[in-house]
């Protein structure tokens, strides 16, 4: 899809957008759910709102808040370990309703974790955008020229892959230099570890990295997918050996779908920390 395309398909889809909400004003129905969740199915390649989403409320709220401050963009990097949540927290925001109501389907959603290496964050984002300028400097004004076309909200996951390597840094701050030069985007990054991109002039108060969940949270998570009693005699061992961090958690719950808790508990104390 190329530029054109992908500006025709926004404006259809913004279009079933309108006729519906019309639609639900004219049934007097139940509107500010309809219009947000036909808004939530039409916003192009955003991944789907986690089923399982727990004990991030307030963390999901205070970027929620900050990206949707009228008629300012907001720059927030949602920060911390790997497998502590960022991607869920950014894709919560993604459906928050009030980030809905703000962006309708000018949310977008690009994955970086394949631009490691030697490769171009612009290119990244132009290949998600249907861009297909050899030109880098052509190739940067199509895509900010798509991207000012309205107020939008764009999320790069995972941008560490992009920003990471010593050979890609210059490339990734120059493409987040471009971004916010873009007047009506707001962006929000996830990155593993503690530090920030320097050429994004970032949102305050600066969101600390990510801890892992709380504990009521984690077991909670625990004990439904695992399907074991929250009264589990080993249950709040394995937690502790787990530091309430969600990919663990997952991954070990699913295990204990049929491997008993206590067998866990000893193989996970033989693991390294
Ligand atoms: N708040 C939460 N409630 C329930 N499950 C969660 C929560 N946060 C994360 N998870 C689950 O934990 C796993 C890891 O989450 P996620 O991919 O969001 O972490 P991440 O920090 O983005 O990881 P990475 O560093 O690899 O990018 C996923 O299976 C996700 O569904
Ligand atoms: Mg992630």
């Amino acid at each position: 899809m190329n530029g054109v395309q992908l500006r025709a398909k926004l404006r259809l889809q913004a279009s079933v957008a309108q006729v519906l909400e019309t639609a639900t004003v004219r049934s007097a129905g139940p509107l500010p759910t309809v219009v947000a969740s036909e808004l939530a199915l039409c916003a192009p390649n955003i991944p789907p709102k986690p089923v399982l989403y727990l004990g991030r409320d307030l963390e999901t709220q205070a970027i929620v808040s900050l990206i949707t401050l009228k008629d300012k963009s907001a720059y927030i990097a949602i920060l911390g370990a790997p497998g502590i949540g960022k991607t869920s927290v950014a894709t919560a925001v993604l459906h928050a309703p009030d980030v809905v109501a703000a962006f309708g389907l000018h949310r977008f959603y690009v994955a970086c974790d394949a631009v490691g290496g030697r490769g171009s964050s612009l290119n990244a984002l132009c290949a998600h955008f249907g861009i297909s300028e050899p030109n880098r400097g052509a190739a940067a004004k199509a895509l900010c020229d798509i991207l000012a076309e309205e107020r939008c909200l764009l999320v790069l996951d995972n941008f560490e892959s992009a920003w990471e390597a010593a050979d890609n840094r210059a490339d990734a701050e120059e493409t987040l230099g471009l971004l916010v030069t873009v007047k009506s985007l707001s962006l929000v990054i996830t990155m593993r570890g503690a530090e920030r991109p320097q050429s994004v002039p970032w949102t305050r108060p600066l969101l600390p990295p990510h801890a892992p969940l709380h504990d009521d949270a984690a077991k909670q998570l625990f004990v439904a997918i695992s399907d074991i009693s929250e009264h589990n005699a080993h249950l709040a061992e394995l937690l502790q050996l787990l530091d309430n961090v969600p990919l663990p958690l997952v991954l070990t719950a699913n295990i204990a779908q049929y491997e008993p808790s206590e067998e866990l508990t000893v193989t996970r104390k033989s693991l390294p920390m």
